[in-house]
């Protein structure tokens, strides 16, 4: 993401097919009202079209863009257009604060982090581990065919600076074999899936790399799953039920 378009304008862009793929999977949503506790008022920065909203609490959400507003359902919670790094909150104003897939598009995550934390007395995070130094390799889809997904983290903090940021414990999220939610590490045992155009357009990571690399990619990701190659290389996935691809909790 340069510096030519802002965080807003970058789903004003992209996000207007983001609900073909983009949903709430109950067996992560489990785990992140878990992490929410006994909050009864939750702020949902970065919010989106509202997936991942507990419905047993008062919400509100925050979504700068405009486009990813208008998507959220008839019933949804209320929302303010505003960004992480500046909250338009008093202290203390909700019992928890959460964020679900968001932090990597803030232009200062620190400061963002710091923000919920500054309004609120909890706060759970849904983001994902790149300091192993194994991270791009745990992935089929980053290691064998997107290697330009590593050229998105320089400059980026790591998760122990963001943990850090806010004094934040981590909890490892495993990804269930038939994930609802078509985030970009969703389909881990369903590689077909990377061949369709809808489940890529769900994923900003597809428009950052680019589209060169993105058809790339998806022409040597169809040769192999024709050859066999892909089956061959990762037949330890095939019996897996979930799997462990980096993704974490922050929790404060
Ligand atoms: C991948 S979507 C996730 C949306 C939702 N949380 C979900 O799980 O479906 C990322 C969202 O972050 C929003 N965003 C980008 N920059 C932001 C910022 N600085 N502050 C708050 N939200 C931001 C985008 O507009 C987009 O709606």
């Amino acid at each position: 993401m340069g510096s030519v378009m802002s965080r807003a304008q970058f789903y004003d862009t992209i996000g207007a097919t983001y609900t073909l793929t983009r949903r709430t999977e109950p067996r992560i949503a489990a785990q992140v009202w878990a992490a929410l506790g006994d909050a009864a008022t939750v702020l949902n920065v970065g919010a989106g079209t509202g997936s991942y909203e507990p419905s047993d609490r008062h919400v509100l959400a925050v979504e700068p863009s405009a486009v990813m507003r208008s998507q959220r359902p008839a019933g949804a919670a209320s929302c303010v257009a505003a960004d992480a790094e500046r909250l338009p909150f008093k202290d203390q104003s909700f019992d928890a604060a959460m964020a679900f897939a968001t932090i990597h598009h803030w232009r200062d995550p620190i400061a963002g982090l710091r923000e919920m934390r500054r309004v609120a007395r909890r706060v759970v995070v849904f983001t994902h581990d790149t300091t192993d130094a194994g991270w791009l390799r745990r992935f089929w889809l980053t290691r064998d065919y997107l290697p330009e997904v590593a050229d998105l983290l320089v400059g980026r903090p790591s998760i122990t600076e963001l943990a850090r940021g806010i004094g934040a414990r981590t909890e490892p999220v495993l990804i269930p074999w038939d994930c609802r939610d078509g985030f970009f590490e969703a389909h881990w045992r369903r590689p077909a899936a990377y061949l369709d155009e809808n489940v890529r357009r769900g994923v900003s990571v597809w428009a950052k790399v680019g589209p060169e690399a993105e058809q790339r990619a998806v022409r040597s990701l169809r040769n192999d799953l024709a050859s066999g190659r892909w089956a061959e290389r990762n037949r330890d996935l095939l019996d897996l039920d979930a799997a462990e691809l980096g993704l974490r909790l922050l929790i404060v």
